[in-house]
């Protein structure tokens, strides 16, 4: 099998490194990838997407997997085009992919099939939200478009909430949209992730993403400090609800409105005190939440992406071991705010058994790995108690140095509260 994965971050990593620990290992290509994935891959050339379905039509890709959401609904969109060549994609089409690409029509979606998920109002102008905040704080407020991770500010105060709607109403930081002003809710969050082939889904191992900088869940949002995945995670019960409530639900929803959707679908979800809500649905796997699972899927998982993508949902071919992952990331000097490239990076090879997934890395010109973005490695490993990954997880962290280095010590450790 011939297969090309779209993307190039530490999720794309771990998918391709899953993909090629399949039974019957394929070709695997990637674009736009990384020197870390071209290790396991091979670069395509393409600067965009009709160019790069033309190359998979010219190189006769099998499968095409979608690993980050851009491109899903760039120009005519990654599945649309793949569709039109006769491509399977994993990934869905661009008119579902709103589901990501716009919290608006989200909202409206979930709202439409009762699903549960925080009141919000859709404003034009700062008067509009300033008139549906009514006061009332803490406040959540959210970009209604795609913002790389920084459209949404959960805002305790009138000042935080006016400098944020200024930035993005005022400033257009994101370019035109409208701003959602959304109801706080309060509990822990669960990333949980379905694939799913038209009415038919697979629900994976759920994980816990750390999104602060800083220790203790302090400091300013980031992409994901780290993530904690197991079946355990969260009770049979909740996960029962969570089936019930909202993935049967969103997949019986994708369906009736005739939106069709093969790939994986996440679903950010607060455990609030009344039950499990939907804060967000992405197209696509989390990162870092996908370097924690994929460690933990085991089987076939080329032959399950590409019989998905063809309409079959083959659940036999996949098995989830039973116990716990850890993954810890490593961030590069200013980030979140910025991020610094070109620090050397030492310690890779005495991490022993832990996985370590490149995010932001390039080889420089004397052969050496150095940092190139915000956050750079993924460590992960994985045991049958959260205790024992947590402390094999965090002592190969401790192997790796590089000038500037930020991590989080209690990714793992601290636990729902
Ligand atoms: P999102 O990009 O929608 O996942 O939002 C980013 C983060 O903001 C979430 O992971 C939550 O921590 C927080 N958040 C989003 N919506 C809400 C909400 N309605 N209530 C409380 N926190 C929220
Ligand atoms: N871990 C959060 C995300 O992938 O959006």
């Amino acid at each position: 099998m011939r297969i090309l994965v779209v993307g190039k971050g530490g999720r794309e990593h771990a998918l391709v490194r899953a993909l090629a620990d399949s039974p019957e290992p394929p070709v695997i290509f990637c674009f736009p990838g990384s020197d870390a994935i071209f290790e396991l891959a091979e670069p395509v050339a393409a600067d965009g997407v009709e160019s790069l379905v033309a190359w998979m039509q010219a190189h006769a890709i099998d499968l095409c997997v979608a690993g980050e959401e851009s491109y899903l609904v760039k120009g005519e969109g990654l599945a649309n085009l793949c569709a039109k060549a006769g491509i399977p994609c994993w990934g869905p089409p661009k008119e579902s992919a709103q589901l990501e690409a716009s919290k608006e029509f989200a909202k409206n979606f979930l709202l439409r099939h009762a699903i549960p998920t925080a009141r919000a109002t859709a404003c034009d102008s700062l008067d509009e939200a300033i008139a549906a905040i009514a006061g009332e704080f803490p406040t959540v407020l959210k970009f209604d478009g795609l913002a790389a991770g920084k459209g949404v500010a959960v805002c305790p105060d009138a000042a935080s909430a006016g400098e944020f709607l200024d930035e993005v109403l005022t400033q257009r930081r994101f370019g035109a949209g409208r701003v959602l002003v959304e109801q706080c809710l309060t509990g822990p969050e669960v990333s949980v992730f379905a694939a799913i082939v038209d009415d038919t889904y697979l629900i994976f191992t759920p994980a816990r993403d750390y999104k602060r900088i800083g220790d203790g869940d302090c400091g300013p949002n980031t992409g994901g400090m780290g993530a904690v995945a197991s079946r355990q995670l969260v009770s049979a019960d909740v996960l029962a609800r969570i089936e019930a409530e909202i993935v049967r639900p969103t997949v019986a929803g994708l369906r009736r409105e005739g939106l069709p959707y093969r790939g994986f679908l996440y679903f950010g979800i607060m455990l609030t005190p009344s039950g499990p809500q939907v804060i967000e649905y992405n197209c696509r796997f989390g990162d870092p939440e996908c370097q924690a699972v994929m460690p933990l899927v085991r089987g076939d998982l080329a032959g399950f992406c590409l019989a998905g993508a063809q309409g079959q949902l083959r659940g036999d071919l996949l098995h989830f071991d039973e116990g716990w992952s850890v993954c810890v990331i490593l961030a590069s000097a200013g980030y979140p705010e910025s991020s610094r490239s070109g620090d050397r990076i030492d310690g890779l090879d005495a991490t022993g058994d832990a996985r370590v997934y490149h995010a932001g890395t390039r080889r420089s010109s004397d052969g050496h790995w150095e940092t190139n973005g915000g956050r750079v490695l993924a460590v992960v490993a994985g045991a049958t108690t959260r205790a024992a990954a947590v402390a094999q997880a965090h002592a190969a962290a401790d192997c790796i140095h590089f000038d500037g280095l930020q991590r989080r010590s209690d990714i793992g450790i601290l636990h729902f509260t």
